[in-house]
């Protein structure tokens, strides 16, 4: 065999989702932006971040999580997890940037989840980790905030090969450089959570029952 390194290429039909995102107008915000923030890093990851949605640099560069939000989570991910972004995959709930940085509402999360949904499908992560409020409510399927959900891994669904998907909650990065040391902490747990639950290796197909609760509460608190 020759020494060469293989990349693995995209799953069949991402670049295709991609291009119809880059010109989507299903909802809004489409107005206002600069452009779609379809997603980054690595389509065939175990890993992937979902965060909530585009902010002025994302926006500018068409990146997620390039501004101080994102520099905070290139550290916590290299230091808690010893890797960069090009190990994962980042995305967010919604694809375009919200007015002022206000919070995405109701419909808008509505029109754009299809595009996420499928980002999901097609990558196939065995664990997401949901950063904040919106992707955790949207992803764990709850009514309750981040601090109650943090804390435990949540089944999210069985892929085709009926790998149950695990959803790891955290703050969101703005957060953590909102509230100081107490945030931070669980958010470098949290994140050692979801290592472990990518090394413990592939959870099975558990049925509609498994799919009911957490799993593992507190497990690396
Ligand atoms: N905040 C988010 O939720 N997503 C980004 O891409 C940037 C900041």
């Amino acid at each position: 065999m020759p020494a060469v390194d293989v990349i693995d290429p995209a799953p069949v039909g991402f670049v295709e989702l991609r291009d119809d995102a880059l010109v989507c107008r299903r909802c809004r915000l489409a107005e206002g932006r600069t452009q779609v923030v379809f997603g980054a890093g690595d389509p065939t990851a175990d890993l992937m971040f979902v965060g909530e949605g585009p902010g002025a640099q994302e926006d500018l560069q068409g990146l997620p999580f390039v501004g101080r939000s994102g520099q905070l989570l290139d550290r916590l991910m290299a230091e808690e997890m010893g890797i960069t972004r090009d190990d994962c995959y980042i995305a967010n709930v919604v694809k375009c940037r919200p007015p002022d940085n206000r919070d995405p509402s109701a419909d808008e999360v509505s029109a754009c989840r299809p595009w996420l949904e499928t980002q999901i499908d097609m990558i196939g992560p065995r664990v997401i980790v949901t950063l904040g409020n919106f992707a955790s409510k949207l992803l764990v399927d709850t009514a309750d905030g981040i601090t109650k959900v943090r804390g435990s891994v949540y089944p999210y669904r069985a892929r085709p090969d009926g790998v149950v998907v695990q959803l790891v909650p955290t703050f969101h990065p703005a957060a953590v450089l909102r509230g100081g040391a107490d945030p931070m902490a669980k958010m470098r747990s949290d994140l050692v959570r979801a290592k472990q639950a990518l090394t413990a290796g592939p959870a099975g197909a558990t049925g509609p029952a498994g799919l009911a609760g957490p799993t593992g509460s507190g497990a690396a608190s």
